[in-house]
């Protein structure tokens, strides 16, 4: 039987593994990188399907095509078996999530000089909070994507699961992992053994940096584009606030390509015609004709980083108009996460309960994942487990460096 690829696909950042001599090892997926954005790009020009950082020069470089990210969010939703025609071909999204994982299976085949036929995948504890049939839904679309790219079988680990295996802290008490990614929060309360871990309990809610991105963009960003701007009503005086669907498609990463329509053009058009602020609206017809939804979104996440990391920052929105920037400061971004980290505390509550154990007897708090480095979210889980130790792993292998080392258990 050949040897089993350890994946974690993320909704931002994916990677890929294997255990060497009880060590993980992790695949080079992209050249001098081992981890890759979860991107994959539709190059109309030259009919071809970029991934990762290609995709992300490509949509940088304004190439004529259709970009694609946070893929994962999309699993367990109706949008995965509905077709679109991509390049003279009707492909769906279980065709574009196999197709990246194809590319990573082959590029781990390519430097590990072996094929590999199964995968060991990570996978949130829960795809979608409060919805098990969508959950359900979501593992069994994934798994299709898995056989599609060419896996013979596939099997799932939870993924702060996963991160507790590769978890190097020592000591007896109790841990917590505290996995924040792009689309999911995971936490597993567990205690080393003699002979390795001991898990007491897993548990995660559907909240990432992506809707981080989201609640920053539509509070913040969004209102260059119109948002609560006023449309003038068609017969007689007066206005009315203008629709806001649109606006929270455009603040989130995995609805912006469905933006690009001729249906929404239309609509957008409709109440250009009747805005009081002309400028918002024709800065989003641009968006919308140009295909510029991701370079805001992009501009946001850089911003959300910046002020989390030197106490003030800006989304350089230059691309859409010259000129165009939004001032960000750490109020700003604490108004925004604010709701998110609420939802965080009572996730990091209903972990305890399952476990059976109380705050107090939290030793240790291990953050891995990206969104783990929101100051809001370790002062979040600081003051829940006030007794607790906080350290980082690895926030973006710690994932995959415990699939690498699950990868080689006997199954
Ligand atoms: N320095 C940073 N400070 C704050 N957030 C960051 C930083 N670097 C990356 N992020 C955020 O981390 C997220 C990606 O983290 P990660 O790669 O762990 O997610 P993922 O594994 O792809 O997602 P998931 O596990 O939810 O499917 C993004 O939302 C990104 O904006
Ligand atoms: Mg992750």
């Amino acid at each position: 039987m050949s040897q089993t690829l350890g994946i974690d696909f993320g909704t931002s950042n994916s990677a890929a593994g294997i255990s060497i001599n009880g060590r993980p090892c992790l695949i080079e997926v992209e050249a001098g990188e081992n981890t890759l954005p979860t991107a994959v790009f539709f190059d109309f020009e030259n009919q071809k399907t970029l991934f990762g950082r290609q995709a992300e020069r490509a949509l940088i470089n304004g190439d004529d095509g259709r970009y694609m990210r946070a893929l994962k969010s999309i699993l367990g939703t109706p949008l995965m078996h509905e077709s679109r025609i991509m390049m003279g071909e009707r492909v769906t999204f279980v065709d574009i999530i196999a197709r990246f994982l194809r590319r990573i299976k082959s590029r781990a085949q390519e430097v590990c000089y072996q094929d590999f036929d199964h995968a060991l995948s990570g996978r949130p504890v829960l795809f979608h909070s409060n919805d098990p049939a969508r959950n359900e839904q979501a593992l069994k679309d994934l798994t299709l994507c898995y056989l599609a790219a060419g896996f013979k079988s596939v099997e799932f680990m939870p993924e702060p699961e996963a991160a507790a295996l590769a978890a190097r802290h020592k000591g007896d008490g109790l841990k917590l992992i505290v996995d924040i990614g792009g689309g999911t929060s995971d936490f597993t309360v567990f205690q080393n053994t003699a002979t390795g871990i001991d898990i007491l309990a897993s548990h995660g809610v559907r909240l990432g940096g992506t809707n981080f991105d989201r609640s920053i963009s539509f509070d913040h960003v969004m209102h260059h584009f119109g948002k609560d701007s006023e449309i003038r009503k068609d017969f007689g005086a007066g206005t009315h606030a203008a629709p806001r669907a649109i606006f929270h498609d455009l603040a989130t990463w995995q609805m912006i390509p469905f933006l690009y329509t001729s249906e929404v053009k239309r609509k957008v058009s409709d109440l250009q015609r009747n805005a009081v602020d002309q400028q918002a609206y024709t800065r989003l017809m641009s968006v919308l004709e140009d295909h510029l939804g991701h370079d805001v979104a992009f501009a946001v996440e850089r911003g959300k980083i910046q002020v989390n990391t030197d106490g003030e920052g800006m989304v350089n929105l230059t691309t859409v108009e010259r000129g165009l920037n939004q001032a960000l400061s750490v109020n700003m971004l604490t108004t925004s996460l604010t709701p998110h980290m609420e939802n965080l505390a009572a996730a990091v509550g209903e972990a305890l309960t399952l476990a059976n154990c109380s705050a107090d007897q939290i030793e240790s708090v291990i953050f891995v994942g990206g969104s783990s480095l929101i100051k809001d979210v370790s002062r979040t889980v600081q003051h829940i487990l006030p007794k607790a130790t906080l350290h980082y792993n690895d926030a973006f292998t710690a994932i995959i460096d415990g699939l690498a080392l699950a990868s080689a258990r006997p199954r």
